[in-house]
């Protein structure tokens, strides 16, 4: 263990004495590698399983830029994820913040262990902020608290939500949050309901 500490440790010094981020020096590793050992892990899992390790063009992408796709591929990214968008039958965008609630507290779901006929999560709690009440909270994504009071709860904004939660990378590029409604990990009616959490004047995130 403290050899592996040192390891990293002289690694990170090493891309600091030369001016480059410390992955800057890690080996070129050939893709085809890769696939083949994310593929051995992944032999035993259920055969509907195994689309799941087969990247899409938009998983390419930001794999090959690194997250950091340069302007004519990000903007090939939010088209493409934008025109997969499918936004409510119905016109309504705001169903209820009470199981919105519930979905963003929850992480259910994609296990081995887990039910799938179960209802899945939204985990929104892992990476944002949403309520004053809530104290344990990740950080990888921005603080959502008064996310509808400080947009005057407008409709295109609860719009733009919807989309963001179908699929955040017709917003952001090789966003870190999940494509939840385009991975069908969340259906209509949930994003619906997170939709409200975020809109609704009596939700805890407006609170
Ligand atoms: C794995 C982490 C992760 C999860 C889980 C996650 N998000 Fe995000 N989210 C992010 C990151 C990072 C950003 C900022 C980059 C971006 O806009 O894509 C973000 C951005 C957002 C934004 C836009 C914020 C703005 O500045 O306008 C909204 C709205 C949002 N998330 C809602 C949700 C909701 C609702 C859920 C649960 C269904 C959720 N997120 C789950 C990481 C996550």
């Amino acid at each position: 263990m403290r050899h592996m500490i040192k390891a990293v440790g002289s690694l990170a010094l090493g891309g600091l004495l030369l001016g480059q981020p410390a992955l800057a020096q890690s080996p070129k590793v050939d893709p085809a590698t890769v696939e083949a050992a994310v593929k051995g892990v992944f032999g035993h899992a259920p055969a509907e399983w195994q689309q799941r390790i087969v990247q899409d063009e938009t998983q390419k992408a930001c794999s090959l830029y690194r997250n950091q796709p340069p302007a004519d591929v990000a903007t090939a990214i939010t088209e493409r994820e934008t025109k997969n968008v499918v936004l409510p039958a119905d016109g309504k965008l705001l169903g209820d913040w009470k199981s919105g609630e519930k979905i963003a507290q929850s992480g259910y779901g994609g296990r081995h262990t887990d039910d799938p006929k179960l209802p899945l999560g939204g985990n929104c709690y892992a990476c944002h902020q949403l309520s004053k009440s809530e104290l344990s909270f990740g950080t990888m994504g921005p603080s959502l608290l008064e996310y509808g009071k400080i947009r005057k709860y407008g409709a295109d904004d609860a719009k733009a939500a919807y989309i963001k939660i179908y699929n955040a990378q017709a917003v952001f590029p090789c966003s870190n949050m999940p494509r939840l409604g385009h991975n069908k990990h969340l259906n209509e009616q949930q994003i619906k309901d997170l939709v409200a959490l975020l809109f609704d004047q009596e939700s805890p995130v407006n609170k």
